[in-house]
């Protein structure tokens, strides 16, 4: 199934939905295909990727970095790349950040493709073409804005998936729900994370709603001026975990968003019912909610966030479930609700 995507500026991303890995040569005739891809998903599915036109990245996101980056432009001029080839990120989100940054910026510019191999990037990393890598621990704070020519969804990869990144995907399409459709959280409640596995109609289901409701985001705000930013619902303190306290990026956006609830109840309309009903779905979807970690460190990579003015930082924050706000809060009280909720952990 494919359909064309047309973004404000122009650009057009094609959809190949629930489509098979292989067609991708009869879709995309008359360009060479480069795959960028790391040695886990390469170890597993070793037919799909021809060594002359294939770069093998370390997997995971402590290698999206500079270091990862300067390798796969060594690897590119080593295979003579040109502009006419076309770049395909086949991978989770660490590996297509890396491959759009990559293409934005080699001979300054190629076109370039996803195959999404993790649910959080069939629903979230791949869309909205933000990319780029971290910097020590600060996450993302180099890359560029470039939406991919297409988008290949093959539910197959996800048969290999390790459990605890098949959860991961799931905060990111809770976080879909609790920002713009409750009945997103209604479908939500009503299956379990082994209905999905099971289930592939339903699995289809799960995925085009949340990519719709992340396109929808990105459409209307392609650059971050203004409601994009409510995409980031558990991420201002999600990355700051994600990277001080290892833990893969559900996990730690899971954190994030029961840290947001707090807040929310505290400055903006939601009630406690609904904070409680929010965190009752992570926990059903087997994500971690507990604020079991040491605020010190965290608050330090905190301080150093994008979203940070000053004495503020702009904060998302549910007003119902489904509705979301953006909020500039005084850092002071954020780390100091931070110590709170973490039992005044040094
Ligand atoms: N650009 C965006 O808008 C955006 C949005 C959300 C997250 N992200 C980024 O995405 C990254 C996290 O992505 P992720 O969770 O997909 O992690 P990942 O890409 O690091 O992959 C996680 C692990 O799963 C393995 N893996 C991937 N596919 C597999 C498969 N089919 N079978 C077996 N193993 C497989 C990888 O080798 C890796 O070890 C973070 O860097 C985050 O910042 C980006």
């Amino acid at each position: 199934m494919s359909s064309d995507l047309l973004f404000p500026d122009g650009t057009v991303t094609r959809f190949f939905f629930n489509t098979p890995f292989f067609s991708l040569d009869n879709l995309l005739p008359g360009r060479p295909l480069i795959f960028i891809t790391d040695r886990n998903i390469k170890k597993l599915y070793p037919s799909l990727f021809p060594p002359s036109r294939t770069v093998v990245l370390p997997p995971g996101e402590t290698h999206k970095n500079r270091r990862t980056v300067n390798y796969i432009y060594k690897s590119l001029l080593e295979m003579n790349i040109d502009r006419s080839a076309t770049l395909v990120g086949v991978g989770g989100g660490s590996v297509t950040d890396l491959t759009g940054f990559t293409a934005a910026t080699y001979h300054r510019g190629l076109t370039f493709g996803f195959v999404p191999t993790t649910l959080l990037a069939a629903v979230d990393a791949a869309i909205g073409g933000k990319n780029g890598y971290n910097m020590g621990k600060i996450k993302n704070c180099i890359g560029t804005v470039r939406q991919p020519g297409f988008i290949l969804w093959d539910f197959s990869f996800f048969s290999t998936l390790p459990e605890r990144e098949w959860i991961s995907g799931f905060a990111e399409i809770i976080k879909h729900g609790a920002i713009s459709s409750s009945s997103h959280l209604d479908f939500l409640e009503q299956h379990t994370s082994d209905h999905f596995k099971h289930d592939k109609l339903l699995l289809a289901r799960l995925v085009s709603e949340s990519v719709r409701i992340k396109t929808d985001f990105v459409i209307k705000d392609q650059n971050e001026g203004g409601m994009r930013k409510l995409l980031n619902f558990g991420h201002t303190l999600g990355h700051a975990l994600e990277h001080s306290c290892k833990l893969t990026h559900g996990e730690a956006v899971s954190r994030g968003m029961v840290y947001a609830l707090r807040l929310s109840e505290k400055i903006s309309s939601l009630n406690h019912e609904e904070a409680l009903r929010l965190e009752a779905l992570l926990k059903h979807y087997r994500l971690p909610t507990a604020m079991d970690f040491k605020p010190g460190p965290v608050f330090k990579i905190l301080a150093k966030d994008k979203k940070k003015r000053g004495e503020l930082i702009d904060f998302v924050l549910l007003e119902t479930l489904g509705h979301a706000s953006l909020h500039p809060i005084s850092f002071e009280k954020v780390r100091k609700d931070l110590y709170d909720l973490c039992c005044n952990r040094p």
